[in-house]
């Protein structure tokens, strides 16, 4: 048998630097697939437990929020998805994504990023000065009543890239670990860090992470446009709900709420 080369990621090589009670005991590690939230359904549907996660080396249909293409060159970055089989209802399942940015930036500050650089974009982009580092996706599928039977979390997080190699505008927009770092990031224990922080952030749920993700937002206190689903507004993104949702205060004095969108941030 050929020896795994140090930086492959494998289920031993992860395992190695695993330390969690639930996240990334039950895992595979894959070549190709179309998307790793696939695989994770499926393996839901096929009683995986709580915590099971897959990853891919590349994704043929990787999937981002509101229906966006995620791409990632193959081999370099991480793409995986976890089984969470929380007790909750459909409206907590938003919280669940803010929890998620919360436990990729604990990691990332644990392996040495920045904290003033490192922020977390409403809901759930990691930023590194101003350019992405992490994407999160949360999909969940209902049982009886609105209750969760499972819901899903992707995460795609720029690692080993070198971003100078992205075409434009990608190669201003992006940025990698390694970028921010200086040096190449071991992926399994990178992953192995990022499954320990983020069962923390899960179990403590979001009104115990709230103050971590306010300490981490590059949105709050800044004037935004959120795009939702039937209009667009502006105004000063003041404040969050106990479940996460956005509080923009618009400029003729009202309040908006917003539980699903993107923002952007102007000037
Ligand atoms: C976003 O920023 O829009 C979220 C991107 C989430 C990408 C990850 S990569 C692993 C998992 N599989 C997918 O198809 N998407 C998520």
């Amino acid at each position: 048998m050929i020896p795994a080369a140090p930086e492959d990621l494998t289920p031993a090589r992860v395992a190695q630097f695993l330390n969690t009670r639930a996240l990334g005991k039950s895992i595979r590690c894959l070549d190709e697939t179309t998307s790793t939230s696939d695989e994770v359904h499926r393996d839901a549907l096929n009683g995986a437990p709580h915590g099971h996660v897959v990853t891919a080396e590349s994704q043929t249909a990787g999937r981002g929020r509101k229906g966006r293409r995620w791409l990632a060159p193959r081999g370099v970055n991480l793409s995986f998805s976890i089984l969470l089989r929380p007790n909750l209802a459909a409206e907590q399942v938003p919280s669940l994504t803010l929890c998620a940015a919360v436990g990729c930036r604990e990691a990332l500050l644990e392996l040495g990023a920045d904290s003033c650089a490192l922020r977390i974009k409403w809901p759930n982009d990691l930023n590194h000065q101003g350019r992405k580092l992490a994407g999160i996706l949360s999909e969940m599928t209902l049982g009886k009543g609105r209750s969760v039977n499972h819901a899903v979390i992707g995460i795609g997080m720029n690692v080993n890239l070198d971003t100078a190699l992205l075409p434009p505008p990608l190669n201003e927009e992006a940025v990698s670990l390694r970028n921010i770092l200086g040096h190449e990031v071991d992926r399994a224990l990178l992953l192995a860090r990022l499954l320990f922080h983020l069962e923390n952030a899960f179990e403590a749920g979001f009104p115990r992470v709230e103050k971590k993700y306010r300490e981490g937002s590059s949105t709050l206190g800044q004037r935004v446009r959120a795009m939702m689903e039937n209009e667009t507004i502006e105004g000063l993104a003041e404040d969050l709900t106990p479940r996460g949702a956005l509080l923009i205060r618009r400029d003729d004095g009202g309040l908006t709420e917003v539980q699903a969108g993107d923002v952007v941030h102007l000037r």
